[in-house]
């Protein structure tokens, strides 16, 4: 009842303020009351899906966030760094704008995330900084073991800026020593992680190309370009932001190639590059303060509009939902359109994220009081509104009007289709049938539902802004307007960052110390279909079980040289015992004949010298492909 009540308050509210400005009466029809109704059901979608108390995440630790219930086809019941991290963002969102009961869930999510960066794991440890690219854990905190798109290097940005939203408000309210002794120390491992690895390739959020992706780098630069300003707040400061963070502004150009922004570069993959990614990326950088920046890409740059239609047309004649639908209309839309997993559909979040950067970018043009269209964005302007020219239209002039009443109109066009395509329950999956538009893959996934959330709150901040009659509520600034300005020269830098477990907010003390990251390569000729695994006597090693054995990498084997390599950081003065296996391609495993032992160098060593390199070849019995 009392859900019921609310739902028609804000309801009302919205419709009230949609009409109070001539220039802004789009078709609103039941949307503004299907998405308040639709948004608490998303908002407790999301807490649904985490621990310890979630409805739907039972026996999972406290603040982690469970990708989706799902436990077959595809079991998502693991947590993603990426994918919590948007979550919590949302969250502490929420939270600034009035829902303090919210404020027990950051606190554990910072808790998790204390112990979840000391967990040594295959991409590495926190002692080196590499175990904070790994994607991907366990729900009771521990390391995931198997092959995997790693290292992913957008999870501490996300998480620094997440914790950064956070902290701006303890340091308003009297937290300055939380902030200071509890989550800095969480927040100061990230950014250098950021600041050291940055130029680095890493898989894209997809988990698919290995490469340099726009939606890492994007949030890359924000974080460090925020994390130099919290440092100061807090009396501290963060050189390695300062001194990074304009080369990332630089590389970040890289992927503007004219027309669209190119998701992935730096990859082996023939792809367009056409690519939610980079819509994702524009909406994680929005900034209510920025003016329509080019050079970060804006949601009412030039660029990012142009960019937006490119993606949206891509997906008009792919999927059979869209057939018919006028080329001025919104479509269903997914990752990219080569897309094959589960067949290839349109995603949820996808599609509410078209509408979030058209909101976002609402926001932008009414706090400006005008809009600019070039030769860049015109197109874009041409379908949803023919009339539109090249120019500047200030506020107050019905061009201006109309042109925010079409990209609204527009906007809303998506919210409508992921509309009709959501269960009468309100649950969203991942993706939704280009067939038939049903709900596919990973039911109840917690990312979905914040997209929903972010989505209804960008529109209500753009709603808000134009009736000029209630709080819009925006997101806070993350001080792009100081930060804007490409170099004129790109450098390839990395800055050497220190890592630390952060106990106070509950590490676990003994974790986190010193490791040497040991390069292991071994020749072992292999057919295809062969792949060469390590197993040891330690945690890192997979404690002799098939299971959890180390995957080995191929990415340098040649015909003249038949390399396989694993780098692993090891705890500094131990010994292990080891051994090289055949995983054949039906699935058996051959041994190497007798057990290796190697004595990692004392603590310090790889600064020193680089990484310390094993050689060897394969000791044991050959693989024969079946025939
Ligand atoms: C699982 C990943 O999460 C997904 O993004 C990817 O498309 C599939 N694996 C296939 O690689
Ligand atoms: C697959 C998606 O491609 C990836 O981005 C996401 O992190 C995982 N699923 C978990 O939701």
């Amino acid at each position: 009842m009392m859900l019921k009540l609310l739902v028609a308050v804000f309801a009302a509210a919205l419709a009230n303020s949609a009409s109070a400005l001539p220039g802004f009466q789009y078709h609103q029809g039941d949307l503004a009351s299907d998405i308040a109704t639709e948004k608490s059901i998303a908002l407790q979608g999301a807490l649904d899906n985490i621990g310890p108390n979630g409805a739907k995440a039972l026996g999972v630790s406290a603040g982690v966030v469970v990708a989706s219930p799902s436990t077959v086809d595809p079991n998502y019941f693991y947590t993603w760094s990426r994918d919590s991290a948007l979550t919590f963002k949302m969250l502490v969102d929420e939270f600034l704008t009035g829902n303090t009961g919210l404020k027990s869930h950051i606190e554990d999510y910072i808790n998790a995330q204390a112990i979840l960066q000391t967990v040594s794991n295959p991409s590495g440890s926190l002692s080196s900084g590499r175990g904070l690219g790994e994607p991907k854990f366990y729900v009771n905190e521990t390391r995931f073991n198997g092959a995997w798109g790693r290292p992913q290097r957008d999870g501490p940005a996300l998480r620094a800026t997440t914790l950064i939203a956070y902290t701006k408000w303890l340091l308003k309210n009297g937290g300055m020593s939380e902030a200071m002794n509890v989550v800095w120390p969480v927040i100061k491992n990230d950014l250098n992680y950021v600041a050291q690895f940055w130029n680095q390739t890493g898989f894209d959020l997809w988990e698919e190309v290995s490469g340099s992706s726009f939606f890492t780098t994007a949030i890359q630069h924000r974080a460090l370009v925020e994390g130099a300003t919290i440092a100061k707040q807090l009396g501290l400061s963060c050189a390695n932001c300062e001194s990074q963070s304009p080369s990332v502004l630089c590389f970040l150009q890289s992927f503007w190639n004219g027309e669209y922004i190119v998701a992935n570069i730096n990859t082996g993959v023939s792809r367009t590059g056409i690519d939610a990614n980079t819509i994702l990326g524009s909406i994680a950088t929005f900034d209510p303060d920025a003016c329509c920046t080019e050079s970060t890409f804006q949601p009412c740059s030039h660029r990012a509009l142009a960019n937006l239609k490119v993606y949206v047309d891509s997906f008009r004649e792919i999927y059979a939902i869209n057939a018919g639908i006028s080329n001025s209309s919104a479509v269903a839309t997914g990752r990219y359109a080569e897309d094959v997993y589960f067949n290839g559909n349109p995603w949820y979040l996808c599609t509410l994220a078209v509408a979030e950067q058209l909101y976002d970018a609402t926001q932008q043009w009414l706090g400006h009081h005008n809009l600019f269209i070039s030769d860049i964005d015109l197109p874009f302007w041409e379908s949803i509104y023919p009339a539109a020219k090249i120019g500047q239209y200030n506020s107050g002039t019905p061009s201006f009007d109309n042109l925010i009443a079409a990209a609204m109109n527009f906007a809303d066009g998506f919210v409508n289709i992921v509309g009709k395509h959501i269960p009468s329950s309100g649950a969203l999956s991942e993706q939704f049938s280009r067939e038939n538009g049903t709900a596919l893959s990973a039911h109840d996934l917690t990312w979905s539902y914040v997209s929903y959330v972010t989505m209804a709150a960008a529109r209500h901040a753009a709603i808000a802004l134009n009736a000029a009659a209630q709080e819009p509520n925006q997101v806070p600034s993350w001080g792009e307007r100081y930060a804007d300005i490409v170099p004129s020269v790109c450098v390839a830098t990395s800055a050497q960052g220190s890592y630390a477990a952060a106990t106070a907010a509950g590490a676990p003390p003994d974790a986190g110390g010193c490791t040497v990251t040991v390069l292991f390569d071994v020749d072992a000729s292999t057919y295809y279909g062969e792949n060469i695994y390590m197993t040891g006597n330690t945690t890192d090693l997979g404690n002799w079980s098939l299971a959890d054995a180390v995957p080995g990498n191929a990415a340098k084997y040649t015909s003249s040289r038949p390399l396989w390599y694993f780098e692993i950081d090891l705890p500094a003065s131990t010994t292990i015992s080891y051994k090289y296996l055949r995983q054949e391609s039906d699935g058996s495993w051959l041994w190497e004949t007798s057990n290796r032992t190697y004595s990692i160098p004392a603590c310090g060593t790889q600064a020193e010298t680089g990484n310390v390199v094993v050689e060897s070849s394969w000791v044991g019995p050959s693989g024969m492909a079946p025939r």
